[in-house]
């Protein structure tokens, strides 16, 4: 059996069994990859009433970005841009931005955390305000990608006949970015 610590309070934890626990947790964290393509599997559950799966429409974005030549942080981010869905479905931005932050660009992060809120501008039954929910960003430095995300990678992917490359494609890659140190800054 593995072995365990003897705390049952951290505060009664020693260095020791710290330095445990960490060697541990990098192993496990080691499997973060694949913890999100298993998730990203899961879209093809997800949603009904729009032509594709969210799980189709994840792979369209990325492969759109991928042809459109985006780097790996933007074009992994468009690949998981909506894994949020199932479980923060009122901030799945921030949720997903969270989860890519340590291993992406700025750029990139900050797209995927805000995207929610660019993406309204494409929805006919909300009001002018509520269209114009990304002009609360107009300062940031990314204002313009997320425009640039969202009608090239976003708001557009949605066409059944457009042909997607498959998941496999993108697994190498979604490898490389999170093998790389995480920030935390
Ligand atoms: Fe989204
Ligand atoms: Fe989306």
């Amino acid at each position: 059996m593995q072995k365990v610590v003897n705390f049952t309070r951290m505060e009664d934890g020693t260095k020791e069994e710290f330095e445990y626990l960490d060697k541990l947790e990098e192993g496990f964290n080691e499997g973060l990859p694949d913890r999100l393509l298993k998730l990203l599997d899961g879209l093809k559950e997800s949603f009904s009433g729009y032509r594709i799966t969210r799980y189709e429409h994840c792979l369209q974005s990325a492969t759109r970005a991928y042809r459109n030549g985006e780097d790996e942080d933007m074009i992994v981010a468009a690949l998981f841009h909506d894994i949020g869905d199932e479980l923060a479905p009122y901030t799945h931005g921030e949720m997903v931005g969270a989860i890519l932050k340590p291993f992406v660009s700025e750029k990139a992060a900050w797209i995927v955390k805000h995207h929610g809120a660019f993406q309204q501008y494409y929805m006919a039954h909300l009001t002018e305000e509520e269209k114009h929910a990304r002009d609360h960003f107009k300062d940031s430095p990314y204002y313009e990608d997320c425009i640039y995300f969202c009608e090239n990678y976003d708001q557009n992917c949605f066409d059944p006949n457009y042909e997607c490359l498959p998941v496999e494609f993108f697994e190498p890659m979604v490898h490389r970015v999170f093998k790389r140190t995480p920030s935390f800054v």
